[in-house]
């Protein structure tokens, strides 16, 4: 009995060890290049260094941490149990993977949620001089589900005294049970400063719910909003909502970020958002109930919210990038899906309503390498932008005249990605339908399009291509598209086409560094 014993106590001791082992290796350079070589690997994108995952969660700034969370299943390349992978960055753009960070435990699996910084320890998990980070998440019992049960998903939290390295979980969850709705899920949680309490904002099936706390624990409901408001062509999942002061103004509005699945515009998954104000209570919309806003018009930008405590009151959004009609069949292995790159989002007024704006983070600009000025040139038909192009890591931005115009990414297989404006139908578009492997779903959609909201008589445009996704903000930031493309051979040539001769200024072409290497 004793030898046994002592003999589990080595395998665990072993298997402890080499995880251990496992962990550090996964963060030395060397290993990381080669693992980040395969086809299709995003090169500027966060992706877990293998399985699966899909939205970005518990996404909170401390001690000069950038921590991102995510839905991840470690044992398959489709979606499955659901635990919160775990990632660090100290510029939201180079990234070390840590641990897992919540597994599943007796109450289910741990869905989507948030993570604050518990300041002033109203939860006492911590301390005055050491507050607990607290993840509020979504519990998904499959055994309630599989019994027959509404009442399957129900809000768990967890704290961690160590900058998030390890995570305990609260003895009395759940703290918000269900009353019987099954989808009740994706608690993003944020301070009110006005009424001195938390707020979750909660995603119930056709509509979102507010709640609020003193401690994180205990929960009160305040108000619903949306049952008739905004796009209703599939079910609410991940919503955020904050407080920002428009461009230029002194008052403060407020934003609300819900993503629906599917119903979006260009099939599948997207991101709506409404502005209006929050009393601490009730959110009232601008805008009238058949109004739709999407936050990206692309496809591939999914589940995305905004980081708690990032510097300077800035609101910081990260996607999922990629798509519920078909994200478990893109072809990608050992690893399926990746975030979009951060963005800063701000809001802007065009004939008098507001609009959310949507640019790179100015991090990213620590990822450019060369940077090829071209000026500005004239283009009658046709030209080359960059003789030495690479589409698997470059910025481009140009700002044109409002009139029809496309940049083309291509290579010798004739395998190309466009990217371009319809003046006729005032759209933007990207067309990935011969982009390379396009056939693993049919809901793969070949034509993707964003109608133009700026009024301005210059297109602005900058879009960031990486090995298979590409993220295009028009005017500056207005209108967005993010979407993925499978390359049989990387695009590694660029032009720019109009029907009518026109100048086109500010053209620049940059290559980009791959995060998984050292920075320079
Ligand atoms: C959104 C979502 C969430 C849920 C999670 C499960 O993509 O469906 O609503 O919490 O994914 O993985």
């Amino acid at each position: 009995m004793k030898k046994l014993f002592a003999l589990a106590l080595l395998v665990i001791t072993l298997y402890g060890c080499r995880s251990h082992d496992q962990a550090a290796e996964l963060n030395s350079t060397d290993t990381a290049k080669a693992l980040y070589k395969e086809a299709h690997r995003p090169q500027l994108h966060f992706s877990p260094k293998e399985k699966w995952m899909n939205d970005p969660n518990g996404m909170v700034f401390h001690n000069s941490e950038y921590h991102l969370f995510y839905q991840h299943h470690p044992n398959g390349l489709t979606w499955g149990p659901m635990h919160w992978g775990h990632a660090i960055s100290k510029d939201l753009v180079h990234w070390e993977h840590l641990p897992i960070a919540l597994y599943p435990d007796s109450l289910g699996l741990i869905f989507s949620g948030s993570a604050v910084l518990d300041n002033n320890n109203t939860s006492g998990f911590g301390t005055k001089d050491n507050p607990p980070l607290v993840a509020i998440f979504t519990y998904h019992s499959q055994q309630k589900e599989k019994a027959g049960r509404k009442d399957y998903q129900y809000q768990g939290i967890a704290y961690s005294t160590d900058n998030g390295r390890t995570w305990t979980k609260y003895a009395q969850n759940p703290v918000l049970k269900n009353q019987g709705v099954p989808d009740f899920r994706d608690p993003k949680v944020f301070w009110h400063e006005q009424t001195k309490k938390w707020v979750m904002i909660l995603a119930v099936k056709d509509h979102v719910e507010l709640w609020s706390s003193p401690d994180i624990k205990s929960w009160s409901k305040l108000s619903d909003f949306g049952f008739e408001y905004g796009g209703h062509g599939g079910v609410w999942e991940c919503p955020d909502l904050f407080a920002i002061k428009p461009e230029g103004e002194t008052n403060e509005k407020w934003v609300m970020i819900v993503s629906i699945n599917p119903g979006g515009p260009n099939g599948g998954s997207a991101t709506q958002y409404f502005v209006g104000n929050f009393d601490g209570k009730t959110f009232r919309c601008d805008t009238d109930k058949n109004t739709t806003t999407w936050l990206d018009h692309g496809p591939d930008n999914y589940a995305g919210v905004t980081y708690f405590n990032a510097p300077d009151n800035r609101k910081i959004f990260l996607g999922w990038m990629s798509n519920w009609a078909y994200a478990e069949a893109v072809p990608t292995s050992p690893w399926r899906s990746a975030t979009t790159l951060p963005r800063d989002l701000s809001l802007t007024k065009i004939d008098n309503r507001y609009y959310v704006r949507s640019v790179l983070s100015p991090e990213t600009s620590k990822l450019v390498g060369d940077v090829i000025q071209v000026g500005t040139i004239a283009v009658n038909d046709t030209v080359t932008l960059d003789d030495n192009f690479d589409a698997s890591s470059s910025q481009v931005s140009a700002s044109l005249p409002v009139k029809d115009f496309s940049v083309t990414l291509f290579n010798e297989a004739d395998e190309k990605l466009v990217i371009g404006f319809d003046q006729a139908k005032n759209t933007y578009y990207i067309d990935r339908s011969r982009s390379g492997k396009n056939q693993f779903s049919q809901n793969f959609r070949g034509r993707l399009e964003a109608p133009r909201v700026s009024k301005a008589d210059k297109i602005n445009f900058t879009f960031l291509s990486d090995v298979s996704s590409v993220e295009v903000f028009f005017d500056d930031g207005l209108s967005v598209m993010t979407a993925l493309f499978f390359p049989d051979t990387p695009l590694n040539r660029i032009k720019l086409s109009s029907k009518e001769a026109v100048s086109v200024e500010n053209v620049s072409v940059k290559k980009l560094n791959c995060i998984w290497e050292q920075t320079k």
